[in-house]
């Protein structure tokens, strides 16, 4: 069992380790009160796991509800949001009462929007069960739904009471979604940890490795990475500065996810988007060869691609609905140690140029 405190604007504690799911319901009265709690799930979801957090939030004088929507990323739009919050209002939640958003990034990003807007913005607790939402996104304060333009469009900062971690419930992943989730892993890594880098190198995490007894060593990784993130988050909330290291691969890899029509996973665009500007940075002499040979070396075994077929015609003019993209440029995060990137605002020719040079075959040979 591991807790870690973050101290956002509105301060809240992470709560990581098995069996928290029984839990929850005396955890979510201790930090965030109220009488009633709508749980926004997903059909994925919500069959395995709603009917228990459902007990423990009634056994902890709860009166609680499920609203459950389809699983995917298409999902994760206005018309969604908008059932959400009729729900809650069917149910009649008042200003003192709570959401619990129990799932993946879509799942997280969508009930935590709606925390925000029901009646100017309600208590949310956070109940990542995919290892992607458990390292990144239910960290941090994030929320939002994605617009025809673009994924993440209309969103809000909205703090989290308190976040509950099942480790548990990574065991009804498919190896697939573990995977995804290595991706902010090994970008976290990338960013500002080296030892970190050094020990998935030793040991990738995967799923083959948790189902075999690896647990407590991926709850390690886990409560890593949220050391990491709070890090970054405590440092510059709002993403003015520093916050903007965790975009690391995010701008080609959210073209990737768009030009995917968003069937592939969000870490395993970012792995992609990743590989593609630390290749990008190498042939500018801004990366040594061997960094990406090792970020190569690692995502493969931790089940990840790292290229993929779209042109870089095709990635460029998806990378323009970018919410980083700021009229003629755009902020970069470019790769130059493993554990040391920075931020460079780069004029949008110079991007498109450095989608073309992060291609395999793009460029000159490295
Ligand atoms: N996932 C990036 C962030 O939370 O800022």
């Amino acid at each position: 069992m591991h807790t870690v405190d973050v101290p956002a604007s509105t301060p809240y504690r992470v709560h990581l380790g098995t069996r928290l799911l029984e839990a929850s319901g005396q955890i979510i009265r201790e930090a965030a009160g109220g009488e009633k709690v709508v749980i926004v799930t997903d059909s994925n979801v919500g069959p395995l796991y709603a009917g228990i957090v459902e007990q423990s939030l009634v056994a902890a004088g709860y009166e609680a509800f499920t609203f459950t929507f389809p699983a995917g990323e298409e999902h994760k739009r206005a018309e969604t949001l908008l059932a959400a919050l009729e729900f809650m209002a069917e149910r009649e939640l008042d200003r003192r009462d709570v959401v619990v958003a129990l799932g993946g990034g879509v799942t997280g990003d969508m009930g935590g929007l709606a925390a925000a807007l029901y009646m100017r913005g309600i208590a949310l607790a956070q109940m990542p069960t995919s290892l992607l939402a458990m390292v990144d996104s239910s960290v941090g304060g994030k929320t939002a739904i994605d617009l025809a333009a673009g994924k993440n469009l209309a969103g809000a900062f909205w703090q989290p009471r308190v976040v509950i971690a099942d480790v548990g419930c990574l065991g009804t992943l498919t190896p697939e979604q573990f995977a995804d989730g290595c991706g902010e892993i090994v970008k976290h890594a990338m960013i500002c940890d080296p030892e970190l880098f050094c020990a998935l190198e030793l040991t990738p995490p995967t799923y083959d490795y948790l189902v075999s007894g690896g647990m407590a060593r991926i709850e390690e990784i886990v409560a890593r990475n949220i050391e990491i993130k709070r890090d970054v988050v405590a440092a510059d909330e709002r993403e003015g500065g520093a916050r903007k290291l965790l975009n690391f691969g995010h701008s080609i890899g959210h073209a990737v996810e768009a030009c995917a029509a968003y069937r592939l996973g969000h870490g395993t665009c970012v792995a992609i988007g990743m590989c593609m500007i630390t290749r990008a940075a190498v042939r500018a002499g801004a990366c040594a060869p061997e960094v990406l040979a090792r970020l190569e070396a690692l995502l493969g075994a931790c089940g990840l691609e790292t290229a993929c077929s779209f042109s870089a015609e095709e990635l460029y003019a998806c990378a323009l609905h970018d919410k980083k993209r700021r009229g003629g440029a755009i902020d970069l995060v470019i790769p130059h140690a493993v554990g040391a990137c920075s931020i460079e605002t780069v004029a949008l020719e110079d991007f498109a140029a450095l989608i073309a040079q992060g291609e395999k075959n793009g460029g000159n040979a490295c």
